[in-house]
């Protein structure tokens, strides 16, 4: 008979995984403890933007027209329990207030509230990221408190997926890691992860932490990529350099390669900033914090670019924002997602706010996050309203609309030709051809 699946949490990493395992044709139960959550789902709506995911749920939400009628949601974990022979665990793991660890409320609570439901053997399955050791000390308490007792067994099974292509990514993912302590676990894994999805994609199988420290290194390590290019461009600066000519330069070299050396204002989001910190902070309760005391620059590099961009729109302005309207192009912490959760962009806007500028804000999909979270800052409909009668333009969020602006359009609106491009992402000669001041990180 055929696995039924059930995915427990429906932010991006879960809403995601539950289509895809409906497409690969498992009946699953989408799981989450927001009712207006589930409400949503259930009509074949999705919670937040994410390229091609409401496409790929409609295909499969049972009550939809024409949909396989695959993947169904609860708010109920006695249902889930009931239903899962694999129960997938996607609920996130924000940063502490205040601190550097993570917060593992919603994942001890989805193992809480499910372990008393497990009455047959089962497989849990985490995939939210986790402080190392996590794995063992929540497969102790599975067996403790499911009525399946040991039965009730646990992988480790990280998600590499990024926000924007979290849809191609679960699909057709570049590696699968598992981690596990059982044959039993990884034979039932490799039939989930069966073709298509495993199709050419290596599977790496080996123990909870080392699945664990798998998804804590890689982050650390594009973190790293990002601030290392990031200096080069402080230095660049300094020397009358160009960074994306450097970039470029070095990405030649394969043992480097060319992706993630972008530089501009750095990298934010719901997981490079919190994963970094929350490694340092377990490493710290491991004894090992000076194996990853590079992290701690890696993270004053990425803050300080948030820092110089201000400076340096404060300088193109004049030296004061008092009295000076500022456009801010994007909210989003990267383009194709409606995600501002530590985004560089936002948290530009807001330095500048505070320091008495006039602060108009646009994005093609982050605006409601935006407003919700930076409820004092301006917005605008569209970037040729947030641009006029501005003294600066900031291109903080490389989404595609803003490469598209013409120049000379919006010249019309604003006070100042002058933009200051943050992501390296624009085309300066055409901005200069049409009178613009261009200047970037
Ligand atoms: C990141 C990882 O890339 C995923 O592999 C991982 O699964 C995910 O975190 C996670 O832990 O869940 P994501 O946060 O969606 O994915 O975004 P990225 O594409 O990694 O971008 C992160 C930030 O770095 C963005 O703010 C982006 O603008 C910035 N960035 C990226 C740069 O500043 N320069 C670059 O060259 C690349």
């Amino acid at each position: 008979m055929a696995l039924k699946i059930t995915v427990i949490g429906t932010g991006y990493l879960g809403a995601t995984h539950a289509a895809a395992m409906a497409e690969l044709g498992f009946e699953v139960l989408g799981l989450d403890v927001v009712p207006e959550k589930i409400e949503m789902l259930q009509r074949g709506g999705v919670p937040m933007y994410e390229p091609g995911l409401e496409e790929l749920l409609r295909r499969h939400v049972a009550g939809i027209e024409g949909s396989t009628g695959r993947l169904r949601f609860t708010t109920s974990y006695e249902e889930a329990g009931a239903f899962g022979d694999v129960h997938f665990v996607c609920v996130n793991t924000p940063q502490k207030h205040g601190e550097y660890a993570c917060d593992m409320s919603y994942v001890d609570s989805a193992f809480a509230s499910l372990a008393p439901h497990l009455t047959r053997p089962t497989l849990v399955v985490g995939k939210s990221t986790v402080p190392v050791g996590s794995a063992a000390r929540l497969a102790g308490q599975l067996a403790a408190q499911a009525p399946a007792g040991e039965a009730a067994e646990l992988a480790w099974n990280p998600e590499f997926l990024r926000e924007g292509f979290a849809v191609e990514d679960t699909l057709h993912p570049d590696r699968i890691v598992v981690g596990v302590t059982s044959e039993q676990a990884e034979e039932l894994l490799r039939e989930v992860y069966a073709s298509p999805i495993a199709e050419g994609s290596p599977f790496i199988v080996t123990d909870y932490p080392t699945s664990e420290l798998v998804k804590a290194s890689a982050n650390s390590f594009l973190a790293t990529k990002i601030s290392f290019i990031n200096a080069m461009a402080e230095v660049c600066e300094a020397a009358d350099g160009d960074v994306v000519k450097l970039a470029e330069a070095i990405g030649h070299d394969d043992r480097i390669g060319k992706k993630f050396l972008r530089a501009g204002i750095g990298f934010g989001g719901g997981c490079l900033p919190k994963d970094l910190r929350a490694f340092m902070a377990r490493a710290g309760e491991l004894g090992a914090d000076q194996a990853l005391t590079f992290l701690r620059e890696i993270d004053s590099i990425n803050m300080r670019r948030r820092g110089h961009m201000v400076e340096m729109a404060r300088d193109a302005v004049g030296g004061g924002f008092l009295g000076k309207r500022v456009a801010v192009l994007g909210a989003t912490f990267k383009p194709d997602s409606d995600d501002v959760r530590d985004s560089p962009a936002l948290n530009v806007a807001g330095q500048i706010h505070l320091q008495g500028g006039q602060v108009t804000v646009y994005d093609p999909k982050g605006m409601e996050n935006a407003r919700r979270l930076f409820p004092t800052l301006g917005y605008a409909d569209s970037a040729l309203e947030a641009v006029r009668g501005a003294h600066a333009v900031l291109h903080l969020t490389e989404w595609r609309e803003f490469r598209e602006l013409d120049p000379a359009t919006i010249g019309d609106a604003v006070a100042e030709r002058r933009i200051l491009d943050g992501r390296n992402a624009l085309a300066p000669e055409l901005w200069r051809k049409a009178g613009w001041t261009y200047r970037a990180l």
